[in-house]
């Protein structure tokens, strides 16, 4: 039988911010965004990425494609190394932009990943252009074909950003991303800002687009019942660290960790006929600046005793393909 491929393989993956204004013996201190994060994601799946807002999951997103400087660890795309800190390899800049024609993003917020002075038509065609991904003769047609795939008319080529509502805009991000032909796309919230049945209309159509395109996806979101149904496997974040990783569907079934028992909780019931308690988290989310000693969940865990307030829990197996962070296990 034919192993799956490893697409991505992100190893040890640091995003540390110095704090404004402080100063502490030995340098800055530091806000970490994204603290020691490992994973791999195969060709043709999707992997999902969860957590409440400011765990760091957009800036994971970014790091990854080195839009930002990452702090420590490593990236591999395919057989290229993205980046290795440690190893002190980075790749060149013509093979970044080769890179940048594989693996796109689309961004969290619409609107302001759009340029406002821009019409549809230099949106699309700039990366078009740039990777040369049809002659110049026809990318206004290649532009229409690809609005046309996400679900808009031609006459949206030549209309700008503040005229379509946040659906129609999500569409146009997706489709910049298309356009250059992509194989790997991070998609960060792409849903956030849009009602649900508009939301439901965009995730259909990443699926379709993912079937008929070959497309693998890493998907980031603040709802574990969005990426439920939609993903292969799924990360916890809380505090820049991945604190339980798995299948999807059992992670949803039968989760492990305190903090995605939570998140779970929270998700509105389908089934009339099932019954659920709501597990209420104490407290808000600590900065990234101040992260709690031991456990980094243990001032809100209903579960913590004295030990995890000393000692921090790796990612350890829990059960067969289902890791957790957290001494329970
Ligand atoms: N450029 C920056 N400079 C300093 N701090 C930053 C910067 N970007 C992000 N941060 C901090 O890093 C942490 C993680 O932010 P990030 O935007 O990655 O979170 P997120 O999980 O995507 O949140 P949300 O769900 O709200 O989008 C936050 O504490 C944020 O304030
Ligand atoms: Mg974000």
């Amino acid at each position: 039988m034919e192993e799956q491929s490893t697409l991505l393989k992100v190893s040890g993956l640091k995003k540390y911010f110095p704090v404004k204004g402080t100063q502490i013996i030995g340098g800055k201190r530091m806000l970490k965004a994204v603290d020691d994060v490992s994973f791999s994601v195969e060709k043709g799946s999707i992997m999902g990425v969860i957590g409440e807002s400011g765990c760091g999951k957009s800036t994971m997103g970014r790091t990854i494609l080195k839009l930002t400087e990452p702090s420590g660890g490593s990236v591999r795309y395919k057989d290229k190394i993205l980046f290795d800190v440690e190893g002190r390899q980075e790749i060149g800049k013509k093979e970044l932009l080769k890179t940048r024609k594989e693996i796109q993003m689309i961004f969290q917020d619409s609107y302001s990943a759009l340029d406002p002075r821009q019409n549809i038509l230099k949106v699309l065609s700039e990366g078009v252009v740039k990777h040369k991904v049809t002659d110049k003769g026809s990318v206004k047609d290649y532009c229409a074909h690809i609005l046309s795939l996400c679900g808009l008319e031609e006459s949206a080529l030549y209309r700008f950003p503040h005229e379509f509502s946040g659906g129609q805009r999500q569409r146009i991000g997706i489709a910049r991303a298309l356009a250059v032909g992509p194989e790997f796309i991070v998609c960060d919230e792409p849903t956030v800002a849009l009602d649900v049945s508009v939301q439901s209309q965009i995730l259909n159509l990443m699926l379709d687009l993912k079937e008929n395109m070959s497309l693998t996806y890493l998907f980031i979101s603040h709802n574990i019942g969005v990426v439920k149904h939609f993903c292969d496997k799924i990360a916890v974040m809380y505090l820049g660290r991945f604190v339980e990783t798995g299948n999807a569907y059992e992670l949803c079934r039968e989760p492990l960790h305190p903090y995605t028992q939570a998140l779970l909780s929270a998700v509105p019931i389908t089934n009339p006929w099932e019954k659920k308690k709501r597990i209420y988290l104490e407290g808000s989310i600590p900065e990234g600046s101040d992260i709690p000693k031991g456990c980094r969940f243990h001032t809100r865990c209903r579960h913590a005793q004295e030990r995890c307030r000393i000692e921090e829990p790796g990612l350890s197996e829990a059960a067969p393909g289902r890791f957790a962070a957290c001494h329970l296990y």
